[in-house]
């Protein structure tokens, strides 16, 4: 529970915080100094993106044993390297000679070993060392003392994450409610067909605010509005760290594409009511999974500052659509890439708009309680308690 007295772990105003936290309809969004204060962003690498599970690649980027690819996480980053008996696992990037990076953030390689290219120590797939030259006789050197730091990794439908902190409950509970949600789309066996990578000039908490509601949907998406009424579907109430929804296809359509037809083939696990919504998808605190009839979109954030976010955008398709002579992904891809760059456009905006002195939190409409849901998260979080959407926002709010 948040006591009401509140003693902030964070670097910001406990009384605006606790204006966040009150019910929602009453409640205010986070003060303006979480999206642009570089404090606060410090905070949230060690305690949100290191301190627990985060969305690092696809397990489909490291198909065999040997391939190895380092991604960002937090302050650092991870190596992520598929062993010979096919287990992934996780290392913290960093040599235990003196420090050097096992491979640049965002490479990739395929080797039997992993090699530091600094002095060459070289570790196995496991992360004990095989060879560190000149230290093979030392008195005292214990190798078995000098392996790479291993951290927990999960691969959760398809998406790969890790635990930075080490001591995070298990991901497959925390997401215990929202499996059986992803489960038909069977996310693991779908392939991606396309790749957008964005900067966008935002805090990740905007973007992600963003997606939580279509209130902005008839001022600045009108290609979405004529495939996807803006006001249909609802939120989830169930607890763990994420917040999602679904909205509805108009009749006629498809899927979410320009003319609201799909080139695919609808994904094989889905009923009627799968086949006619879109699932809107947040796991804390990095990736947000848009699940279609025929196409899953993932939208993976890499906060880079306060005010920039890298965005990792891909689309993935059945097998079976891939297998279709000439087929071609760019009716997805594009209906996302227009709308993705209408939503990035305005989230700069806030982020400027924000940054202004006379900037104060704003209140929330009907429409927003999952904006509502992500807020109290990164205001729990900031208080030092455990970021878990209590599952409570429908009944709240009527
Ligand atoms: S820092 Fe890796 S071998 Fe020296
Ligand atoms: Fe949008």
């Amino acid at each position: 529970m948040v006591s009401q007295t509140l003693s902030v772990d964070a670097p910001l105003d406990p009384a605006a915080l606790s204006a966040s936290l009150r019910p929602f309809g009453d409640s205010r969004m986070l003060p303006p100094a979480a999206y642009t204060d570089p404090a606060v962003f410090a905070w949230e690498q060690r305690h949100f993106f290191d301190g627990g599970w985060t969305c690092v690649a696809r397990g489909e980027q490291l198909p065999e044993p040997g391939d190895q690819r380092a991604e960002t996480i937090g302050s650092g980053s991870v190596l992520l390297v598929r062993g010979e008996d096919g287990a992934l696992r996780a290392f913290a990037n960093t040599c235990r000679h003196r420090g050097h990076e096992l491979l640049p953030c965002g490479a990739a390689t395929q080797r039997k070993g992993i090699i530091c290219p600094y002095h060459s120590w070289t570790y196995s797939l496991s992360g004990g060392i095989l060879a560190a030259a000149g230290f093979k006789n030392r008195p005292g050197f214990d190798e078995a003392a000098w392996g790479l730091t291993e951290l927990p990794v999960a691969e959760w439908h398809g998406l790969v994450f890790v635990d930075g902190s080490g001591t995070a409950t298990p991901l497959e509970e925390s997401l215990a409610t929202l499996d059986g949600l992803v489960a038909p789309y069977e996310m693991g066996r779908l392939r991606v067909a396309a790749r957008h990578d964005y900067d966008a000039a935002a805090n990740w908490k905007i973007l992600s605010e963003n997606y939580h509601e279509c209130y902005h949907c008839p001022t600045i998406h009108p290609e979405l509005c004529e495939v996807s009424p803006p006001k249909s579907g609802a939120n989830y109430a169930l607890p763990g760290p994420w917040v999602g929804g679904w909205m509805d296809l108009r009749g006629g359509m498809a899927t979410m594409s320009l003319d609201g037809q799909s080139h695919g083939v609808p994904l094989r696990g889905l009923d009627e009511t799968g086949l006619r919504t879109v699932l809107y998808v947040h796991i804390f605190p990095n990736v947000l999974v848009s699940l279609h009839p025929d196409y899953v979109m993932v939208h993976r954030l890499v906060p880079l500052a306060p005010g920039r976010t890298r965005i990792e955008c891909t689309w993935a398709f059945a097998p079976e659509s891939l297998e279709q002579p000439g087929f071609d992904p760019g009716y997805a891809v594009e209906f996302w890439d227009i709308t993705n760059r209408q939503d990035w456009n305005a989230c700069e905006s806030v982020q400027r708009g924000l940054s202004s002195a006379h900037a104060r939190p704003g209140p929330l409409s009907a429409e927003e309680d999952a904006v509502y849901q992500f807020v109290t998260m990164v205001a729990r979080g900031y208080l030092g308690d455990r970021v878990w959407n209590p599952g409570r926002v429908a009944e709240a709010a009527g």
